[in-house]
């Protein structure tokens, strides 16, 4: 199995604000969808909260220490390893944050889809340092909107 982690960072490594994300782009919503459609997604239940419905055509798999959480169209374990034996049969699993699911997964992970946010925003949750070292690039895409220039990159683990 592959384990992949998709996530959009800001140059300082900010990914979350007030349990949301800081920017809207609407392309970076486009890619998530055409990359993770048809493949597990895995995310801490503060993101599940924040996303607030799973996502179609996609398993949902939520981490969370609750006991007796059950929430429909979800499925709920207790632990990054968990999720993972439940994937362990499949091509390509994604994380899908937030930063203390990314956090555990990185060192773990053998590729990365970055959206590069070219911006310094405030933020209450951020994305490790990745040791640039252990990774090569693989694809870059630079793109703008109206509000933020950010790239579209690939990485694998050398
Ligand atoms: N920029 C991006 O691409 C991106 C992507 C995703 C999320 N985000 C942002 O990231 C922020 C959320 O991230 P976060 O770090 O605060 O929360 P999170 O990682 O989404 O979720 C944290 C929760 O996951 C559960 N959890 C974490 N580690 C666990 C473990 N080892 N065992 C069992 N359960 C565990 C706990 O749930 P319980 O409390 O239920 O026990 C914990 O409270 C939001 O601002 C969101 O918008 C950004």
């Amino acid at each position: 199995m592959n384990l992949s982690i998709i996530v959009a960072v800001a140059t300082n490594n900010a990914i979350g604000r007030n349990n949301d994300l800081i920017w809207h782009i609407s392309d970076d919503l486009k890619r998530f969808k055409k990359i993770t459609s048809g493949h597990s997604i895995i995310m801490g239940r503060k993101t599940f909260d924040s996303i607030g419905r799973a996502l179609p055509k996609r398993r949902n798999i939520i981490i969370s220490r609750q006991e007796n959480l059950v929430i429909e169209g979800v499925e709920i374990v207790n632990s990054l390893k968990k999720a993972l034996e439940l994937t362990k049969d499949e091509t390509e699993v994604f994380i899908i944050g937030g930063g203390t699911i990314y956090a555990e997964a990185l060192p773990l992970a053998n590729k990365l889809y970055l959206t590069e946010v070219h911006s310094n925003p405030e933020a209450d949750v951020f994305f490790p340092e990745i040791n640039r070292k252990q990774w090569k690039e693989t694809f870059r895409e630079n793109c703008s909107s109206d509000d933020y220039s950010y790239s579209f990159v690939d990485l694998e683990r050398i």
